[in-house]
């Protein structure tokens, strides 16, 4: 099938390449000329496993890239519109981008064509798009919503094994459209051949959904803030566990295991952040408040999960005492692991609030240190390791879940750490290790990890004194590393 797909962001260029594997001949439209150039010269412009050889297994043949909207619709039979919605000052969101494609798209259309709002929007949009699509063309169409369910990081595994396929068609010739778009998905033919290796538990093949095009636009955001609501939910719970000396990873698994509620984004940590959760909460609160209804659960998940970065400096505080002039290694930017995304960032927060009291912080991400640099500037130090940036430091924290924090060499960290205390906002390790490691051990909702007194440094010959007594009477301060200042 013959697809335009307008804007080149994380969704469209994921859907535009992804697209193209199923055969599909795409063309990819932005009005950013630096970035066409650069997708045009072979650059893969954000950091998404996978997409760098789709783009280059695609480009020139099935896969084109163009600033012109009207000549990507003349060329189509479906047209995706993935431009971005930003939140406006009220927390809706911002739909001028939808709009000014819409005009641009009009302005193309020679014949039926499908119109697909890929992009995040509140319901109601599809019978915006259709409206201004009607004013400006007597040709026939169709608008339908087909939310995107992608996350950064796995973004094309994700779109080759979705959940579901949602298809918020208000007519069966634009359903059927889209069922024939996505068939080589839909009747599991992909998969003879797929490039990307089917993840463990995935639904092959994914079942589509057809609902009404306001249902769709229900879908994806209230789906965005349900995740978010178990998000905040498990982080009140690992409040609780903190104050009352619990631990948030057997309760979790003890709630988890209940296959009604499930153990997947049920993590406790720094919070959400990233160019979704936040923004489509807003919005989504915005929407219902907007249609008569208060939807007070939304403020509450919003209100949990930005008090989850202010605790978090408070047991940096408890672990340090004070904050002025303390060296801290910071292993995390990114919004969480897999991606070079600071938009919303805990981490980002967290650093940009130590640096505020006069913190001398070094941070070390895998990826998102460049897009961290324009923003944090020479406020911090950079290190290009772990181990770098946790070189003198009085403690190491560590704030986004990327894969290669949880196999951080100790003994590597001790030897350069000036004391060893890590504190853990992902929650990456067992408690036990850490401190079987000599480290003391800050965590979320999980009790703090003191290190065992080092045998090493019990002398020989004194067995008459009870063991426990003794180990703790004679291990030297520092082999045990007591934060202080
Ligand atoms: C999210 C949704 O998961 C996608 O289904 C959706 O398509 C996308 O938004 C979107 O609307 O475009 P994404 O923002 O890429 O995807 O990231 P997630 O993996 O959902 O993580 C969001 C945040 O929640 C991150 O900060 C992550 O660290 C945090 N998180 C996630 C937790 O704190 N705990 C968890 O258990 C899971």
């Amino acid at each position: 099938m013959k697809v335009a797909i307008i804007g080149s962001g994380y969704v469209g260029l994921v859907a535009a390449a992804c697209f193209a594997e199923l055969g599909n001949d795409v063309i990819c439209v932005d009005n950013d000329a630096a970035k066409l150039a650069a997708l045009q010269a072979g650059c893969t412009p954000i950091h998404e496993q996978y997409l760098p050889e789709l783009l280059a297994r695609h480009r020139g043949t099935r896969l084109a890239f163009s600033a012109s909207v009207t000549d990507a619709v003349r060329a189509s039979a479906v047209v995706f519109i993935a431009v971005g919605t930003p939140p406006a000052e009220s927390g809706e969101a911002d739909l001028s981008y939808v709009e000014a494609v819409a005009h641009d798209i009009a302005q193309g259309l020679n014949g039926y064509k499908v119109i697909i709002e890929k992009s995040t929007v509140p319901v109601y949009t599809c019978e915006w798009i259709r409206r201004v699509i009607t004013m400006n063309t007597p040709q026939a169409f169709d608008v339908v919503s087909n939310p995107e369910f992608l996350r950064e990081g796995t973004a094309v595994r994700d779109f080759f094994y979705p959940d579901r396929i949602v298809v918020g068609a208000d007519s069966p010739r634009a359903a059927e459209v889209l069922r024939r778009l996505y068939a080589p998905l839909t009747s599991g033919a992909y998969y003879q051949a797929a490039m990307v290796a089917r993840p463990e538990g995935a639904r092959v093949p994914p079942p589509l959904v057809v609902t009404d095009s306001n249902s769709a636009e229900l879908i994806k955001h209230a789906s965005n803030a349900f995740l978010a609501m178990k998000i905040s939910f498990i982080n009140a719970v690992a409040n609780l566990c903190d104050a009352v000396g619990a631990d948030v990873q057997q309760v979790r698994e003890g709630i988890g295991l209940d296959l009604r509620i499930g153990r997947s984004f049920f993590n406790p940590g720094l919070g959400y952040g990233g160019s979704c959760f936040p923004k489509d909460l807003l919005a989504f609160r915005a929407v219902a408040r907007e249609s008569g209804y208060d939807f007070g659960l939304l403020t509450e998940v919003i209100k949990i999960n930005q008090e989850q970065r202010r605790l978090f400096i408070k047991k940096i505080r408890s672990a340090l005492w004070t904050l002025r002039g303390k060296r801290l290694g910071v292993l995390g930017l990114a919004f969480k692991g897999g991606t070079d995304d600071i938009r919303e960032s805990p981490a980002m927060e967290i650093v940009k609030a130590l640096v505020g009291e006069s913190c001398d912080v070094c941070v070390y991400d895998p990826a998102a240190t460049a897009n961290a640099r324009a923003c944090l500037g020479d406020s911090v130090r950079y290190a290009n390791t772990p181990y770098e940036a946790a070189t003198g430091a009085h403690a190491l924290l560590i704030l986004t879940d990327w894969d290669e924090f949880s196999g951080l060499d100790f003994a590597q960290l001790a030897a350069v750490m000036k004391h060893r205390l890590i504190i853990d906002g992902r929650n990456l390790y067992d408690p036990s290790t850490v401190a079987a490691s000599g480290f003391m051990y800050y965590s979320i909702g999980r009790p703090v990890a003191q290190p065992e007194p080092r045998l090493s440094t019990v002398p020989a010959a004194r067995p008459s004194t009870p063991q426990g007594a003794e180990h703790t009477a004679q291990a030297r301060p520092e082999e045990v590393s007591a934060p202080q200042g």
